[in-house]
């Protein structure tokens, strides 16, 4: 594994799909968390054409990095590294869809309805950004233990997968993908709606509109078959709601809701009203146990061990000087007491005290290390047991204090 790239700490794989491995980075001049994805190079492609996918990928990212939205991953940076492309993002602890949906059966309804939602906001955000997602797929869709989504790859993931597949090589799955889309280079926002609705199918019934099998085979049915009705995969579910999936799965997309907002919005107020049993997201969260992204990394734990050593420390400094302050306070009176006839008086309070004030007033000097506090403490003890100091011996005492400082 590659420990390091442009500004990054590669600190863990979290994935890998078609576009190439995403790692946990740390960017250490901000303390910030990324997620780090380096571009896997294109092997099949001339240096011009390379040149190409690197200018249009770069654009894409450009556009996707000026969506500002609750619900779409950030992009920090795309940056390029002795011939290795990579792009910084937002980095999401949680899980993705896919994973979450590889468990298999319905999710519970108010669940996918809420996670439906607020793809539909992004989605419909971008649209009238006039960006199109074009792989909105389960594997592009996180969700953080606390039901926030975010979705990541915009415009970015069909370049490179595009271009794979002209070189033959077939990539990911074609599941999701709206017909326009198989035919067209060109697509606007109903594709999405239309991937949105085969992911909405998935959650609420448990299994994909179209699953084939092989992606020449699922090609086939998104472009020619319609799917079983959705009310006889799950029967708790009503007509209605069906019926708001397959108009969102339209195969001609003038046919689709005007947005996915108004899909989403259909399709919620079409749900039973009655709780449907299903996988929460806590019931997934909690049987999953930690996941790879919220694991923590020995390095993390390490991390963990310095502060508890270091909140230790403070604990016993803070005790230490606060013991040391009220022992001056109960054992300066007897020095006090000396006659003064004898000796001169002493000044209370004692010569640690008085450096410590005098720091204190001293502005940028407030600071005391603690091996200062201990002589200081070690002096004052030495000071009230002994014969009371006349002023010179004093002054002197505190002119050496002064002098260990720094
Ligand atoms: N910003 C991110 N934060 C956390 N995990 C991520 C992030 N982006 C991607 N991932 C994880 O890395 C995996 C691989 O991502 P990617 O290369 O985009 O492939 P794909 O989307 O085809 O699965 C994703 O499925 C997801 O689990
Ligand atoms: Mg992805």
């Amino acid at each position: 594994m590659i420990e390091r790239i442009g500004p990054y700490r590669l600190e863990e794989e979290i994935g890998r799909g078609g576009m190439g491995i995403v790692y946990r980075g740390f960017d250490a001049a901000i303390g910030r968390t990324v997620a780090v994805k380096i571009i896997r190079p294109q092997q099949f492609s001339t240096a011009e054409e390379d040149a190409q996918l690197k200018l249009r990928f770069a654009r894409e990212a450009a556009a996707a990095g000026k969506l500002s939205h609750p619900n779409i991953v950030v992009i920090y940076q795309l940056g390029e590294e002795n011939g290795i492309q990579y792009m910084a993002m937002e980095f999401i602890a949680g899980l993705s869809l896919e994973q979450f949906l590889a468990r298999g059966g319905p999710m519970e309804t108010e669940t996918a309805l809420s996670i439906l939602r607020q793809i539909a906001d992004a989605l419909d955000f971008a649209h009238a950004e006039g960006i199109v997602h074009r792989d909105v797929k389960p594997a592009n869709i996180l969700v953080r233990a606390d039901g926030r989504v975010k979705i990541t790859d915009f415009g970015v993931a069909r370049i490179l997968s595009q271009t794979l597949t002209q070189a033959g090589i077939t990539v990911g799955t074609p599941s999701y993908m709206a017909p326009e889309q198989i035919l067209a280079a060109r697509v606007d926002g109903k594709a999405d709606q239309f991937s949105l609705a085969v992911i909405a199918y998935q959650m609420l019934s448990g299994r994909k509109p179209f699953d084939a099998g092989t992606g020449p085979a699922v090609i086939y049915q998104i472009m020619n078959a319609e799917p079983p009705s959705l009310n006889d995969v799950n029967s708790r579910l009503t007509p209605e709601c069906a019926e708001a999936v397959h108009r969102a799965l339209a195969k001609d997309p003038d046919r689709r809701y005007p947005n996915c907002a108004t899909f989403v919005k259909t399709l919620t107020e079409s749900v039973a009203v009655s709780p449907e049993p299903g996988i929460a997201l806590n019931d997934f969260y909690t049987a999953q146990g930690p996941s790879l992204r919220t694991r923590r990394s020995p390095r993390k734990d390490r991390n963990i061990a310095y502060y508890a050593y270091g909140a230790l420390g403070l604990i016993v400094l803070v005790v230490g000087i606060v013991f040391f302050l009220w022992r001056t306070r109960t054992v300066a009176p007897p020095a006090v007491q000396v006659p003064a006839k004898v000796e001169p008086a002493v000044p209370s309070p004692t010569p640690a005290t008085q450096v410590n004030s005098e720091l204190d007033g001293g502005g940028s000097e407030r600071v005391l290390r603690s091996d200062q506090i201990r002589s200081g403490e070690k002096k004052a003890k030495k000071t009230q047991e002994q014969a009371p100091k006349t002023d010179e011996e004093l002054r002197k005492e505190i002119d050496d204090l002064l002098s260990t400082k720094n």
